[in-house]
């Protein structure tokens, strides 16, 4: 299996990478200063990280970590220690001409060429008491289960300190492929035993069964089970979110993002709304690029209205709070229950919809809580008075 990018891949970004480093670009930041605030200093692990800036200019995955980096340097005198890893020599030697540039602003970038297996238990050293960030994005297969487990579960499992957190990419395509070929008589058994390895186990053949149809649900199955057994195997929340190559196409992979934090869970979600909201843009500038002449772009007709998603949402997330609010029958804050309060639309809207949902819980006279204050995660709902 090719693990290389190959073609065009670094000429400008696709729209799967568009969400995917609206996403980083976004979540980090508040990763660094909501973990780095209290020793001034992070770790941060790129394992597959590229050539850093595509031939266009645009930032690629690493680049992005870099200019956080001198931000975070510079503003708050926050201390990131960069590894980024790469395969590939030629990705590797332009990645180090993207690191030069910001080495000379102070930033601690440091490029590998080589595996990424071959520098993780020397990050995981550096990082001893300190908060750590893994960004995992092979083109294929990635680190084994046993790996990655052991890493997040074994000396970094302390709970609340140092905090250590991963997103990783999951391919959707590698589940496809590799189910095809598990329930072929003429599959090759090699390939599907390294799936087991990284999937940690046999258990994903049974969702493709030889002699049955093809069941489309299928690879979301697989999905959805790898995000859970690793929660269960680690301790930590994971989370999965798809990520798609067009609108209305199959998921192209899967972003797994781990945390132990409630705190990581709702900016994670937060962050995942607004690299939607990009993606889409992207999607509707690709689309008129591609015909100009339209009179409406086929994204632009199909992307859900943001005001009718918040218009449903809020309603709903109330409903949540007045659930929560059943059950507990004492004040709560709110980033204490992230998926409870967000429920289905956890990943789909931002964070001030929450605070909407709180105001209108208020109004109708079911909550004491007015809905004001700094931030909503932070918000307070008490019962009624
Ligand atoms: C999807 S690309 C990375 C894109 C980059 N993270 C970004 O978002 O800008 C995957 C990269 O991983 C590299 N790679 C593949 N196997 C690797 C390994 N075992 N260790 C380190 N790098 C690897 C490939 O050469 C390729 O450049």
């Amino acid at each position: 299996m090719s693990t290389g990018t190959g073609g065009t891949y670094w000429a400008e970004q696709a729209l799967p990478s568009v969400f995917k480093h609206s996403l980083l670009g976004r979540y980090i930041p508040q990763f660094g200063a909501m973990t780095g605030a209290r020793d001034k200093q992070v770790v941060y692990l790129d394992g597959y990280a590229g050539e850093g800036r595509y031939e266009s200019g645009e930032p690629g995955s690493a680049e992005i970590a870099m200019r956080v980096a001198a931000r975070h340097r510079s503003r708050h005198q926050l201390r990131w220690t960069c590894f980024f890893t790469e395969a590939d020599a030629k990705s590797a030697a332009r990645l180090e001409s993207v690191a030069v540039s910001y080495r000379r602003q102070g930033v601690d970038a440091r490029v590998h060429h080589g595996d990424v297996e071959g520098v993780l238990d020397r990050v995981v050293g550096v990082a001893a008491g300190q908060p750590l960030f893994l960004f995992l994005d092979p083109c294929g297969l990635g680190l084994p289960y046993g790996r990655l487990v052991g890493t997040m579960a074994g000396r970094r499992r302390t709970g609340n300190w140092p905090p250590t957190e991963f997103l990783m990419n999951f391919s959707m395509d590698a589940v496809r492929r590799l189910g095809g070929n598990a329930r072929s008589a003429k599959g090759v058994e090699a390939s599907s035993l390294r799936f087991d390895a990284v999937l940690g186990g046999r258990w994903w053949r049974d969702y493709f069964p030889a002699g049955r149809e093809w069941d489309p649900a299928a690879p979301q199955k697989v999905a959805a089970e790898y995000a859970q057994r690793l929660s269960t195997a680690t301790g930590m929340l994971v989370r999965s979110v798809p990520v798609f190559r067009a609108p209305r196409h199959e998921a192209v992979y899967h972003l797994v993002f781990g945390t132990w934090r409630q705190h990581g869970l709702w900016v994670f979600g937060d962050a995942v709304a607004r690299a939607r909201d990009a993606w889409w843009e992207k999607a509707e500038v690709a689309d008129e690029t591609h015909d100009p002449n339209a009179l409406f772009t086929t994204a632009s007709l199909i992307r859900p209205d943001p005001k009718e998603v918040t218009a449903k949402a809020v309603p709903a997330i109330a409903g949540n709070l007045e659930r929560l609010l059943a059950i507990r029958r004492r004040p709560f804050r709110l980033v204490d229950h992230t998926l409870e309060v967000f429920g289905e639309y956890y990943g789909q809207v931002t964070e001030p919809v929450v605070r909407a949902a709180v105001k209108q819980l208020h109004a109708a006279g079911k909550t004491s809580s007015n809905g004001v204050g700094p931030k909503p995660r932070e918000l307070v709902v008490a019962p009624a008075r």
